[in-house]
């Protein structure tokens, strides 16, 4: 059985995407006076907040013309416009079947972690009212390389002291689903299964994710 299940969080625990894509594009608008196409919002998932900014600026054809400085004052004026958003987030907002599944794995002594590239993790965690039900939260902050790398879900699984290859990883992201193969745990991904096709198994929707779809992937793909 598995022992750990290592959690994106915007995606899969709840839907953030829309905030991120808003705050990005009023972003671009304002300072660097582009727009940015709809396929941005697909391209910045699970992308950290300075390597979205920097795949910003180089839609916009700006990548030298701002200091290192200016570059953090204009992802910090991002974060903010998203912290408004984030703010309004309630337990309504949690995806279908999330708090089942808690349950269920919880009740199976399976511990959880979060592995989520967002600093502001901790944060919408307590607005959604599922800050205790996980036993760990990765810090991005402690980690060298963002999303394709695998070091965030190696965190996770560390901080829940089990082995990445014990595990079982959700991801709504190309970029996290590659980082959840890379670190040995199982992947599960949601979203399209197209896009998503190097994840173990895909589901389309929260909603389908159950106790024993994970065990039985992780059975299934044991590595
Ligand atoms: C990921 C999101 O979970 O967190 C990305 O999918 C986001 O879109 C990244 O850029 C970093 O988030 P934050 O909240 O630290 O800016
Ligand atoms: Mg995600």
């Amino acid at each position: 059985m598995m022992k750990g299940v290592l959690f994106d969080l915007d995606g899969v625990i709840t839907d953030t995407a829309k905030f991120h894509f808003a705050a990005w594009s009023r972003l671009a608008k304002e300072e660097l006076d582009v727009e940015l196409p709809s396929s941005f919002e697909t391209e910045l998932k699970g992308v950290s907040r300075i390597d979205s900014m920097n795949r910003i600026l180089k839609f916009a054809n700006k990548t030298n013309d701002f200091s290192d400085d200016e570059v953090g004052i204009m992802a910090a004026k991002k974060n903010g416009v998203y912290l408004k958003e984030i703010e309004k987030l309630t337990s309504k907002d949690i995806l279908p079947g999330i708090e089942n599944l808690l349950d269920s794995l919880a009740a199976n002594n399976v511990l959880l972690s979060v592995a989520s590239a967002s600093k502001n993790a901790p944060f919408i965690l307590k607005k959604l009212g599922l800050f205790d039900r996980f036993d760990a939260i990765a810090n991005p902050e402690n980690v060298s390389n963002g999303k394709p790398a695998p070091d965030i879900f190696i965190e996770a699984a560390k901080q829940i002291n089990v082995d990445p290859r014990e595990c079982v990883g959700l991801e709504d992201a190309v970029a996290g689903v590659e980082a959840i193969n890379a670190s040995g745990a199982v992947s599960i991904g949601i979203g399209d299964a197209q896009e998503l096709h190097e994840a173990d198994t895909v589901v389309p929707v929260t909603s389908d994710l159950s106790f024993m779809l994970l065990d039985q992937t992780f059975g299934e793909y044991y590595k």
